[in-house]
């Protein structure tokens, strides 16, 4: 007899795509799949025809937050209040049915911490599906402890010192989001934190050679189970998860582009750009010369609704580029034309450059991004990083250095070397290949 596993993403692409594989990876093992979702960035069922779905009817609570770009930390503390007791009818919903399948557990994003105590009232185990890097569990966990320490909030002249409990983050690669205080981010941290001490497992969306050290510190402090069985999109069946149409037009464009020529620029599902950097990044590019794609997220040049080009530029740039608002982001990094990724760092993003081996020019925006682009720059090599003011100039020399140097031609053999270890632990034998059959036998123990 199979089992019946519930999920339930946090709405946002970021998030809704790792679990989504999560699911079709269990579903490829046997397991009925049952999705929670919300009103707010609803999935498409139809899309999903061999999976259940579950609203969690959030609408009262989501249309105050719709046109909040700076509030996401407000957003979630409120969704997770709101949601509570929807999550508990829902829940309880679905435990009352009498279906053949026992349920073998939920698996919740990092972000639902309120959902866990619902979860373990209702008798109902609980994985967290961290939809970033293990590394990010770690400054979760420590960045209360910095507050009490009074290296929080970060005095200007120290933004350079090294963490030493996370080393090798320095004090400007702290999370932050828009204008949220350090006071409110130290106590939605120590939440997440709890709820997962309260949890019985996390699945990471990472590999061990990569982030093996991470994950020991982690569990040094807290010791409960933990799954990288990264990277997910090449370890499952599932291809499609995005929320928006992909204008699928620049594969057939990068078909007629030489191998690694090709710069791919897109700073992912939720950083907003001011209209000064639209201009910079626009005539950066151009004055480069190199060929490229560009996405230009609708709603994602802060103050505006249209998105203006500057004078000149498209006609400037009609042989040389493409720009479109959403495209098929892992198609376009597994192309062979396509040769760097300027990127915001979002982990998704990230994995998905190091899965394909494309060096990353990093512009981290908020949250776990600064830390993430340490990582790429310092620790594993494999990028170079865009510093201060964004500048036309400083633009082109990066795209140079990283597409035409020597510098550029080491980050490229570092990252295939990358590329290949991340095949490695998704094929048998691999890490995460063991760990997620790990994983498979510590859902059966439930
Ligand atoms: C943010 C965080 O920075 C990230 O680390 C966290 O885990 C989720 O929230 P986001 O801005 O969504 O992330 O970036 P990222 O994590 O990189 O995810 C973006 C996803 O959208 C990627 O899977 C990417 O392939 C996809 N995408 C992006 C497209 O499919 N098309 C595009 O045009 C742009």
């Amino acid at each position: 007899m199979g089992k019946r596993v519930l999920l339930f993403p946090l709405p946002y692409q970021g998030h809704i795509t790792p679990m989504l594989e999560v699911a079709a990876l269990l579903h490829s093992h046997g397991f009925s799949i049952t999705i929670f979702h919300t009103t707010y960035n609803t999935i498409d069922s139809t899309k999903y025809p061999s999976y259940r779905f579950i609203l969690v009817d959030d609408e009262e609570i989501s249309s105050q937050f719709r046109s909040l770009v700076g509030g996401m930390v407000d957003r979630l503390i409120a969704w997770n209040n709101s949601c509570e007791h929807l999550f508990y009818d829902c829940l309880t919903s679905v435990l009352s049915e009498k279906n053949d399948e026992p349920i073998a557990c939920l698996i919740r994003d990092t972000y639902w911490y309120n959902l866990q105590y619902i979860a373990k009232k209702l008798r109902v185990p609980t994985l967290v599906l961290r939809t970033n890097n293990a590394a990010t569990l770690n400054v979760h966990m420590t960045y209360p402890q910095l507050v009490q320490k009074g290296d929080i909030p970060v005095q200007e002249s120290e933004l350079d010192m090294p963490v030493i409990e996370l080393a090798p983050l320095r004090m400007r690669d702290l999370p932050c989001v828009g204008d949220c205080s350090y006071e409110v981010l130290s106590k939605l941290f120590t939440d997440f934190t709890n709820a997962i001490r309260a949890s019985n497992g996390v699945i990471v969306n990472t590999f061990d050679v990569i982030e093996s050290t991470e994950v020991e510190k982690f569990q040094k402090a807290i010791p409960i189970p933990v799954f990288c069985i990264g990277p997910l999109h090449k370890f499952t069946p599932l291809t499609r998860s995005s929320l928006l149409d992909e204008d699928r037009s620049c594969l057939e464009w990068l078909d007629t582009q030489t191998v690694g020529s090709v710069l791919y620029v897109s700073f992912g599902s939720l950083a907003c750009i001011k209209f000064e950097e639209l201009i910079e990044i626009a005539w950066g590019l151009a004055n480069s010369g190199q060929p490229f794609i560009w996405v230009v997220r609708p709603g994602s040049i802060l103050v505006k609704d249209e998105v203006d080009f500057p004078d000149g530029f498209i006609k400037a740039i009609s042989s040389q580029g493409k720009i479109v608002s959403w495209a098929p982001q892992k198609e376009i990094l597994a192309h062979p034309a396509v040769g760097s990724f300027w990127t915001h760092n979002g982990w998704n993003s990230t994995i998905e450059a190091i899965s394909e081996g494309v060096p990353m020019i990093c512009w981290p925006h908020f949250s776990d991004q600064m830390g993430n682009a340490r990582y790429i720059v310092d620790v594993w090599n494999i990028g170079i990083r865009l510093e201060g003011k964004l500048e036309r100039g400083k633009i082109e020399r990066a795209i140079k250095r990283l597409m035409k140097e020597d510098e550029g031609a080491e980050i490229r053999q570092r990252m295939r070397e990358m590329k290949h270890k991340a095949s490695v632990s998704i094929n048998s034998g691999g890490s995460s290949f063991i760990n997620f059959g790990k994983l498979l036998n510590f859902m059966s123990s439930f």
